[in-house]
């Protein structure tokens, strides 16, 4: 019998999960030995994710910090993909206790993990720690290309700065992101959600003052420049690719994903998205041809290198995403 305390206490290290634009589109269902864990499409980006192939990589890094956090509480975790008989998809994370279970060391990252979309120092990693990276996780279907110092990482950036162009072109796309940025901290904490604009580097500010800054000092231009400066101060690039477009592969990513970010930050490293070119999907498949990815879909472009803390994101509370028996 694993009580209703420590299914609560596992669902907090969930939510810690990183999502795009921190939507947290995750509902969590608790059963007897078992965490269930359903998307949330009211929180879905339409523009941006049309697929939900990110939703779904969100709900991956969600699962993982939980099963990561069981070991901690002497719990086995059993991750699988499933679908309810009303044809709902879910992420089952099964419990079990086992007295022999290791803990899995990462989960003193979770609390702590954080993306820094801050510019990184001009330092690189060293061999080892990026060896450390690459074999942060192991699941079958999801692999990661490596690109480091300057002259790889060339060969990614056009796709990166005409995929940013094109999306800060896209009235759509701002529109979604305007949904979903919170520009003053109250209004962040209020929600519990969002991207908070300190966590973009931007002071807090009143909303309107916020919306007429995107809509009219930034531009594709000035966002591509920005993206220049911010791949070149890089020490690497990641690219997390699948070799089967499906929900399955998608929540294996996110849980590759989340092991990598929490391995970084073990080590002190600084990561953030740059996923545009995924997004992107005629740009996603020049990016594969460029690349000769024969049979796998890139989804998920990291860069990584060394900074300072940033300021954190909100979460919205537990009992507001435990949906009542
Ligand atoms: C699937 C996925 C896609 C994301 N895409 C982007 C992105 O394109 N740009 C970005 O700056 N951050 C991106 N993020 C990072 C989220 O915005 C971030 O996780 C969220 O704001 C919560 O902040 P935290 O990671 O610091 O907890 C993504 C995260 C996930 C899991």
């Amino acid at each position: 019998m694993i009580n209703s305390i420590t299914l609560e206490r596992l669902v907090e290290y969930g939510i810690q999960a990183p999502s795009g634009h921190n939507t947290q589109p995750w509902l969590f269902s608790l059963k007897e030995g078992e965490i269930r864990i359903y998307p949330d499409f009211d929180r879905a980006m339409p523009v941006v994710d049309s697929d939900h192939h990110e939703l779904f990589i969100s709900l991956g890094c969600a699962a993982e910090n939980i099963a990561i956090a069981a070991t901690s509480m002497g719990l086995r975790p059993r991750i699988t993909v499933m679908r309810s008989k009303e044809d709902r998809d879910y992420i089952s994370v099964a419990l079990k206790r086992d007295s022999t279970i290791e803990v899995d060391e990462l989960v003193d990252a979770i609390k702590i993990r954080q993306t820094r979309r801050n510019k990184y120092e001009d330092k690189e990693v060293p061999q080892e720690e990026l060896q450390a990276l690459e074999n942060s996780f192991d699941f079958r279907g999801v692999e990661v290309l490596t690109f480091v110092g300057k002259r790889e990482m060339k060969e990614i950036k056009p796709f990166i700065l005409s995929a940013s162009s094109k999306q800060f072109e896209d009235r759509k796309f701002i529109e979604e992101l305007l949904q979903w940025t919170r520009f003053s901290d109250q209004n962040a904490k209020l929600e519990g959600d969002g991207l908070r604009a300190k966590c973009l580097g931007l002071p807090s500010m009143p909303s309107f003052v916020g919306t007429t800054l995107m809509k009219h000092l930034i531009s594709a231009k000035s966002e591509a420049r920005r993206w220049s400066q911010l791949i070149d101060a890089s020490a690497g690039l990641m690219l997390f690719a699948v070799t089967h477009n499906n929900i399955t592969h998608w929540v294996r990513l996110g849980r590759a994903f989340q092991r990598f970010a929490l391995t970084a930050t073990k080590l002190g490293i600084s990561h953030a998205h740059v996923n545009m070119p995924c997004e992107e999907p005629k740009i996603r498949e020049a990016l594969a041809y460029r690349l000769n990815l024969v049979g796998l879909t890139p989804l998920m472009l990291i860069r990584f290198g060394y900074s300072d803390t940033m300021p954190y994101s909100e979460r919205r509370d537990v009992e507001e995403v435990i949906e009542k028996a």
